[in-house]
């Protein structure tokens, strides 16, 4: 156990028995501050690695409530000592991090990490992250970030739980529960900063109330509910209202509806972006809109601190309204010094790492069961700019990962062949490229070769914040090497790496096996020659659809029917250029088994409101090895009052089967968990019929239906 840090909190805390008192210590604290002082509980700073002598001076007068960006104990001790000896009121800082999908030890992302479709897996490796960054000082992520998002154009689609709000809700609670052993998590960002117009970062959202409610708020809900300390507001504005100044989001639903308790911070220099959103003239106005609307803490702005004293002295901005933003600034730190975080244990994060890494990988395609491959070929080919590439195989924020960590693909193949095997490496051409200078070598390597394996893709900062993309092809001349490759006649098994589906209709044709690793982390070698020599048999799936076309964008399993649903008509909804189906489903992801799914069975035909309905599936693996199949359950309610979507996913199960094996898989449906957002904007189930399918992913599965009465 690591010690608790801050003595002033502790002291106040242990003082006096847990519940209500701590909170009238907070309140006496909080008479006998300044009115500076509690802005100055409100200002949150970055710190380039360490504090600036100005920030420390901040500290020391008071007018500092948290940094972020300050790495390694010793400096977060160093500045907090500060605040905690030298200031007036001695309270502690917060010292927070995105720590995204790992500290030092670098997990797949989280696009990556939800394909497992493995709840328990992902509060594992938070719960890890959490224990890494509280040794260094840590003790607030900027995590779970729990964006749904629907557009891969979308550069942050990358941090996120992919597009559907059921999966999206599991995994934010479950690391939620797991960052929280050590520190503080935030829910990020709130609200919609998924459903930005173009898939162009910060750009307006435009969502309707259900949509917003059915879609984007659920995986909030789900981490306000696991007890997520703090929710960070978002940078884009929803129909015109940005959401760090947003009092519908912030305090209407988030606190009067849900009960929220804890604190919200802005994104960084979120409160002074309503000065060009349009809705603050100068910088004064736009802190009294976002401190008003419910945004507890300014990230980086400065605005807080330095221009909101003379608005509450004049009365423009109630005291109240101040006093409950500290309130729950305080509240934050008093929980930290609860904390008792857990020394983290590099051997075992490692290993997590490994099997977060092995589960996350999606066999896309496999023609004539070209994988997995023999060790013992006589030559491979190992081609492209990721296949020993450490840097990118992190992936977007991978905070103090450090790339000599990082087990290569190149790496992962050389130590599991044969003695006799030669590895033939040919990197071919850089990820952007446009000379093909080295196309040579790597045909070369090709025809030697009794396989070629090319790993391509995007650099990891193609991904994530302010990297959105309007193409999702193969970037610079990979495409290019890819074809010169296969031309060769050597089988070809392409290995992604990525953060977002990328456009794949040429592979998807021509190349017989295609490997979706996004980015794996520090041990992506290792997992994905794993999976390529058959050591572990791929169970991902995929968490998000990969279109056939970037003019499909937005392209998403659960969406409604229309009036015209697609078929051989003229006059239904489709293109006239391309299919309306995507290239790869939500949900999809082969193994090197296969399965079959029979006898699905309902425990009733009819059910009441208050009931759940057993599903049951029979499933079998049908083919010659061990495999993990992910059941999924998907429903869909035929007439409603509101129009609901064709599918949506309400349930999955894991299960690993022996060759031969056949198991009946049990999934349960509560009735109220078919609620839906009704004309009057309430929650409701009505009744009618409702279909069910059980299947291997969102466009396939056996049907049965079951009807609600009331
Ligand atoms: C901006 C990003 O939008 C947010 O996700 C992150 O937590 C902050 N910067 C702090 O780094």
């Amino acid at each position: 156990m690591l010690r608790p840090r801050h003595a002033f909190l502790t002291a106040l805390l242990i003082a006096v028995p847990l519940g209500t008192a701590p909170a009238q210590n907070l309140d006496s604290l909080l008479a006998r501050m300044t009115l500076e002082e509690k802005l100055g509980q409100l200002n949150l700073l970055s710190a380039g690695g360490r504090a600036s002598p100005q920030q420390i001076d901040l500290a020391r007068r008071g007018f500092l409530g948290g940094l972020f960006n300050v790495i390694g104990a010793e400096n977060t001790r160093a500045v907090d000592r500060v605040a905690t000896t030298e200031s007036r009121l001695k309270i502690p800082l917060l010292f927070g991090l995105d720590v995204i999908h790992g500290f030092r030890t670098i997990f797949p992302i989280p696009l990556a990490e939800a394909g497992a479709f493995d709840p328990e897996l992902a509060e594992a490796t938070a719960r890890a992250a959490g224990r890494e960054a509280a040794a260094a000082g840590i003790n607030w992520t900027y995590a779970p970030m729990v964006d749904i998002a629907r557009d891969p154009r979308w550069g942050r689609i990358a941090e996120g739980s992919g597009e559907d709000p059921y999966l999206g809700s599991l995994l934010a609670a479950a690391r939620v529960r797991g960052f929280q052993e050590s520190i503080l998590a935030t829910a990020k960002h709130f609200a919609a900063y998924g459903a930005a117009e173009a898939g162009r970062d910060y750009n307006s959202a435009d969502v309707s109330e259900r949509t917003l409610r059915e879609v984007y708020l659920p995986p909030f809900k789900a981490a306000v509910d696991a007890g997520v300390a703090t929710l960070m507001s978002a940078f884009n504005d929803i129909g015109g209202v940005p959401a760090s100044g947003n009092a519908w989001l912030t305090d209407t639903l988030l606190r009067g509806e849900w009960k929220f308790g804890g604190m919200v911070v802005s994104d960084w220099t979120s409160v002074a972006e309503l000065i060009p959103h349009g809705i603050a003239g100068s910088r004064a106005e736009a802190g009294r809109r976002a401190l008003t609307a419910g945004v507890d803490m300014d990230m980086q702005s400065s605005i807080y601190v330095d221009s909101l004293a003379a608005l509450v002295r004049a009365n423009q901005i109630p005291m109240a309204v101040v006093d409950a933003a500290v309130l729950r600034v305080l509240r934050a730190k008093a929980r930290v010094a609860q904390l008792r975080p857990v020394a983290p244990n590099p051997v075992e994060i490692r290993a997590l790492a490994r099997r977060a890494a092995r589960e996350s990988i999606v066999l896309l395609k496999n023609e004539g069961g070209l994988l997995p491959l023999d060790r013992a070929a006589p030559a491979i080919a190992v081609i492209g700019p990721l296949a020993d590439n450490r840097l990118d195989a992190l992936g977007p924020w991978h905070t103090e990962g450090k790339p000599e960590d990082v087990v290569t693909v190149l790496q992962g193949i050389k130590t599991r062949v044969s003695a006799a095997t030669q590895v033939l490496y040919a990197q071919g051409v850089g990820i952007e490229d446009t000379s093909t200078v080295g196309f040579a070598d790597a045909v070369l390597a090709a025809r030697r070769a009794k396989v070629a394996i090319l790993v391509l893709g995007e650099r990891h900062d193609m991904s994530g914040e302010a990297a959105s993309r309007a193409t999702l092809g193969l970037p610079g001349v990979q495409q290019q090497l890819l074809e010169a490759v296969a031309a060769t006649g050597t089988p070809v098994v392409l290995v992604l790496m990525n953060g977002r589906p990328l456009i794949l209709e040429w592979a998807a044709e021509h190349v017989p096996s295609i490997v979706e690793t996004w980015y794996l982390g520090v041990e992506a070698g290792n997992a994905t020659a794993e999976v390529l020599f058959g050591d572990v048999n791929p169970s991902g799936r995929l968490p998000v659809t990969f279109p056939r076309d970037v003019g499909q964008i937005p392209l998403y399993y659960n969406h409604r029917n229309t009036g015209r649903p697609t078929s051989a008509e003229k006059f239904t909804s489709k293109y006239i250029d391309v299919p309306v189906s995507p290239r790869y489903p939500f949900g999809y992801g082969l193994s090197y088994t296969t399965f079959a799914y029979r006898d699905l069975k309902l425990s009733a035909a009819r059910v009441g409101a208050a009931d759940t309905v057993k599903i049951t599936v029979t499933v079998a693996n049908t083919g010659t090895r061990e495999g993990t199949e992910v059941v999924q359950l998907y429903v869909h309610d035929e007439v409603g009052s509101v129009a609901r979507p064709v599918r949506e996913l309400k349930g999955f199960r894991r299960v690993t089967l022996k060759p031969g094996e056949t198991r009946a898989v049990e999934l349960r449906l509560a009735v109220r968990d078919l609620a839906f957002y009704g004309l009057d904007m309430r929650p409701t189930v009505e009744a009618g019929t409702f279909r069910v399918f059980v299947g291997p992913n969102s466009a396939e599965g056996l049907e049965a239906s079951f009807e609600v009465i009331h």
